[in-house]
């Protein structure tokens, strides 16, 4: 007889509530796959040579607790001249992509069922990491220019006069997944008036601010912020590639100290050496390559929408990041036709309830990534979307 695991499972450990198809569609605007056709495997071989040539021999040690010094040097002048942050290395950790920072700062902070606020709609994978560190997600509603100041005064004010003040507010400011917003610096301040009114910190999510199309770039929350508390995030998967796994996180000095306490597992010193190396030779070029084809992309999937999906939808129009946030028709329920349009049409997208924080809103927007096909694809896959979801009486003809 099979052995029963569920019968050992931990308590209240969460099932995921996230929908992703079995398999993925030729038309693959789910999963957040940046250009494949323009990753630099050439130029990160001929770095990870040239790394390994100089101080290969170092492998046979244990990096160093907080990550490769070289690289944690480079990530501390890289997020002084583009996100106005100035700390040094020491004040880095590298993570496994920022997945892992998030994760050690809510092991820092939460205790099971304390408040944690995020914006009605957010990345999904904070999500889960929040719930399995059991927290209380309380969501706040957002307007074109990001989350609403009043809503997020009025959430906190809440949680307090219960005696629960909310550990964090965790915010993807630049670019925001799935919404696709981006908080101008007057919002910006004006959220900050309110974590600080309060004595709230803000986890302040950036892994988007290199993958700007048009518009002017904010300076980041940790910049405007004069009272040191916001904990910042950064990843290299939106600019090299997901299957680097690096990313990093700087923080108060009592933060950063708990978080080593909390940290499992290494970062790959072998793919951090090719990393720095990469980075301070191509980085800034290759970004601008990105950006312009993703650019090209970004618009190929908002003039598709605009031709096949008439007027009973509404969309974002981003300035960046890799998505396009899609509201339905009021009441549709998107989750039950998922898995068949990527069977039936071969088009995957994900329905706007893996960003909810209860799971159980959203079922009305989808979320479409437009970084991983070509334009031509974007247009014909967007177009059989629209016709199969006419055929549902999801659009409107
Ligand atoms: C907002 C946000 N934060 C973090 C991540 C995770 O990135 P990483 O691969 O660096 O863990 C993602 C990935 O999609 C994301 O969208």
């Amino acid at each position: 007889m099979a052995f029963e695991f569920q019968n050992i499972l931990a308590n209240h450990i969460p099932e995921t509530s996230r929908v992703t198809p079995a398999r993925k569609g030729k038309y693959d605007f789910a999963v957040a796959y940046p250009d494949p056709v323009s990753l630099p495997h050439t130029e990160i071989l001929e770095c990870l040579k040239e790394a390994l040539e100089e101080s290969g021999s170092e492998l046979a040690v244990y990096p160093h607790p907080q990550g490769n010094t070289p690289l944690r040097q480079y990530i501390a002048e890289k997020i002084g001249r583009d996100r106005d942050i100035n700390v040094s290395e020491d004040e880095i950790i590298l993570g496994n992509g920022s997945g892992q920072p998030i994760d050690m700062i809510c092991a820092v902070l939460l205790n099971p069922g304390d408040i944690a606020i995020t914006d009605s709609f957010v990345y999904g994978g904070t999500l889960n990491t929040l719930r399995r560190h059991f927290a209380d997600i309380r969501g706040v509603d957002s307007d074109e220019k990001g989350m609403d100041p009043e809503k997020l005064d009025a959430v906190i004010g809440e949680a307090i006069k219960s005696g629960r003040k909310p550990k964090f507010v965790y915010l993807i400011a630049t670019f925001q997944n799935p919404q696709g917003w981006t908080i101008p610096e007057d919002r910006r301040k004006e959220l900050l008036a309110v974590t600080q009114k309060h004595g709230v910190p803000i986890l302040e999510d950036d892994c988007y601010a290199d993958n700007r199309y048009d518009g002017d770039l904010p300076t980041s929350m940790a910049n405007l912020d004069d009272t040191n508390s916001v904990m910042y995030v950064g990843s290299f998967s939106k600019t090299i590639a997901p299957g680097m796994s690096l990313g990093y996180m700087t923080a108060p000095k009592l933060i950063l100290d708990r978080a080593m306490g909390v940290k499992s597992g290494r970062v790959s010193e072998f793919t951090a050496m090719a990393v720095e190396k990469y980075a301070r030779k191509y980085l800034d070029s290759h970004i601008e390559e990105i950006n312009s084809i993703q650019r090209t992309k970004r618009d190929a999937m908002l003039a598709s929408l605009g031709e096949n999906f008439g007027t009973s939808a509404e969309w974002s129009n981003p300035d960046g990041g890799l998505y396009i946030w899609v509201k339905l028709k009021e009441g549709s329920d998107i989750v039950a036709l998922n898995e068949r349009s990527v069977s039936e049409i071969d088009v995957g997208f994900h329905p706007g309830t893996n960003y909810s924080p209860t799971g159980k809103t959203g079922q009305d927007h989808i979320r479409l990534c437009y970084g991983y096909n070509e334009p031509e694809d974007i247009t014909e896959g967007i177009s059989r979307l629209a016709n199969f979801l006419h055929k549902e009486g999801v659009l409107d003809s």
